[in-house]
């Protein structure tokens, strides 16, 4: 079994491609932003905690996320839901969240094999995201313009080092194409890590 991080800045496609992914390749998808919401909105005390940092675009704490994705494995693994993989999108946001999942045997994640990085500028996050908030019935409490600008901001100073660290494992995706073109080198890199 393999596991793949999905990372990339707010609004870069992350979740599109998942879709995309998981029909073509029956991965087993964890988004770590769908966790959390899903967290919030079961109106437990982890999830109230969660709601003022995720509103202002910050990071919530690390061990809450991987406490969450954690969780999600196991029960993966236990209904066997999984044949290719797991699909870790949105995770980690920074090195130690990948050093972390990596490093801890003790709560049963593994090494990654693969990281797609999807590579937009700050304008197109930008564009997207006020794209999706115009178009969307329910409104997301981080898609307004003050947030998304922290939101680019902080994945610009972050995400670097996790593309640096892990290099040799590492597809960077030019993904201001259209979603068909994006996938196409998706199932590239796929296509390679499962031959
Ligand atoms: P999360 O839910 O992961 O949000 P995000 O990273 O900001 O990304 P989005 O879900 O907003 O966008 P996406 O990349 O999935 O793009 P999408 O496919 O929707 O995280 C939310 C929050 O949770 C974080 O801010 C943080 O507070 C917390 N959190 C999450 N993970 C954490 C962690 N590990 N540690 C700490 N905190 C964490 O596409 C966007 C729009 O663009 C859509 O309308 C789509 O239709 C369109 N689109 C997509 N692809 C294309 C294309 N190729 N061309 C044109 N339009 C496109």
């Amino acid at each position: 079994m393999k596991t793949v991080w999905i990372v990339g800045g707010p609004g870069c496609g992350k979740g599109t491609q998942c879709e995309r992914i998981i029909a073509k390749y029956g991965f087993y998808h964890i988004s770590s932003g769908d966790l959390l919401r899903e967290e919030v909105a079961s109106g437990s005390p982890r999830g109230a905690s969660l709601q003022e940092a995720m509103s202002q675009g910050l990071f919530v704490p690390t061990d809450i996320v991987l406490d969450l994705i954690r969780e999600r494995m196991e029960k993966a693994k236990k209904e066997e839901s999984t044949k290719t993989g797991f699909l870790i999108d949105g995770y980690p946001r920074e090195l130690g969240q990948g050093l972390l999942f990596e490093k801890n045997a003790s709560i049963n994640v593994c090494p990654v094999d693969l990281i797609i990085f999807f590579d937009v500028s700050n304008e197109t996050l930008e564009k997207r995201l006020l794209g999706r908030a115009a178009a969307a019935v329910t409104q997301r409490a981080d898609d307004n313009l003050e947030t998304i600008k922290r939101r680019i901001k902080i994945f610009n100073v972050k995400n670097g080092e996790i593309v640096n660290h892990y290099k040799d494992k590492v597809v960077r995706i030019n993904a201001e194409g259209s979603v068909d073109d994006v996938f196409a080198e998706v199932s590239k890199a796929l296509d390679a890590l499962l031959k």
